[in-house]
């Protein structure tokens, strides 16, 4: 433990497993700017250096390398970790099962293991809306059923049990985090380049001149297509240093949070504000509905501002504008 933040809180070390990822990139810049100390531990199997350039970065997998997380855990003394590494291609997941069990919740217990037998007094796990499947019409608060409807969300999910389930044993505090769908960027070196989610396929297919694939327009909702809850990646990284700081001071033992905006936004909805964003049409076609999407998924955000008093700030505009200012740029 260190002194103070400036943010009058305690400086900490945290070591963020995935930290070189898209999201664990502005996480890590987030509690470093708050005074906290951070490690990164990543495979880079998606991750890049690049984004935590300046932190200290262990390269090793959670899977193979338990020995190098155990050192890596007590060399730094770790207080508390937040956990983003994971798998998160959903049509991959469907392919290939086994290697998403393997790396998100073998991943998982591995962690869990190694920090058993180190000083670590918490875990924030970054899980998904993805652990409640199909959801139908209304907002999803964090009691609605989970029945993921991927090996992702499964995986998500059976993880989110496991760090819950350890912690109650080992007595330690926990949070976890359902992400909606994060999008946009701080800078273009921390920007997506994954190219699994909405907005940077639209970014690519623009680039390359080809019709952006809609998934179905006989959904039912408003406009036929499906319908996210889409959270800006900085407003995200905010809701992760809010909850550290409840974990480390004791206000937060256990729980679980949704993190989005609350509101809707569908395909047809986010091509436009993109047309907007970059000047230009967006062409694209309605192609036939893939298997396992849900229609509509949105969050009830209320319990994450009720009890650790965070919510979004930036609206859709910002969250395209920002992904387009990154896209554009080499990263
Ligand atoms: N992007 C989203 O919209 C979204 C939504 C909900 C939940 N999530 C969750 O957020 C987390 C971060 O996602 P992201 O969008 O930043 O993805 P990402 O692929 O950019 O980041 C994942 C990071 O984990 C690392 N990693 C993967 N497997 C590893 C292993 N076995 N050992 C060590 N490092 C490993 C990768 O190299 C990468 O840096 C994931 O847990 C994901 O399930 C993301």
């Amino acid at each position: 433990m260190g002194g103070p933040t400036g943010e009058g809180k305690t400086s900490v070390t945290c070591l963020l497993t995935g930290g070189a990822g898209y999201i664990g990139g502005h996480v890590a810049r987030r509690l470093q700017r708050a005074g906290h100390e951070v490690v990164i531990l990543d495979d880079l199997s998606t991750g890049l250096p690049a984004r935590v350039a300046g932190l200290p970065l262990i390269e090793a997998s959670l899977v193979t390398d338990p020995d190098r997380l155990r050192q890596a855990l007590t060399e730094h003394a770790v207080h508390g970790i937040v956990h983003l590494a994971a798998k998160k291609a959903v049509p991959e997941s469907v392919e290939r099962p086994l290697y998403y069990y393997e790396q998100n919740v073998q991943g998982t217990i591995a962690l869990l293991q190694a920090a058993a037998k180190a000083d670590v007094r918490w875990t924030l796990y970054s899980s998904s809306a993805a652990v409640y499947g199909s959801t139908g019409d209304g907002l999803v608060d964090e009691d609605h059923p989970t029945a993921p409807t991927s090996p992702y969300g499964e995986t998500k999910l059976a993880a989110e049990w496991l760090v819950r389930r350890n912690a109650e044993a080992q007595g330690t505090a926990w949070a976890s985090l359902r992400y909606f769908n994060v999008a946009g960027a701080a800078d273009a070196i921390l920007a997506d380049r994954g190219v699994f989610n909405l907005l940077p396929i639209v970014l690519r297919a623009l680039d390359r001149g080809e019709d952006i694939e809609v998934f179905g327009g006989d959904w039912p909702t408003p406009d036929g297509s499906c319908v996210r809850d889409y959270v800006h990646v900085e407003d995200l990284a905010e809701a992760h240093l809010t909850a550290v700081h409840a974990l480390e001071d004791g206000r937060l033992a256990a729980g679980i949070f949704n993190v989005g905006r609350g509101e809707g936004v569908s395909v047809l909805a986010m091509l436009a504000a993109v047309e907007r964003a970059v000047g230009s049409p967006v062409p694209y076609r309605i192609v036939a509905r893939r298997p396992g999407d849900p229609a509509s998924v949105v969050a009830d955000a209320a319990r994450i501002q009720r009890e650790l008093g965070w919510r979004a700030h930036r609206d859709l505009a910002d969250i395209v504008h920002s992904a387009w200012q990154a896209w554009a740029q080499p990263a």
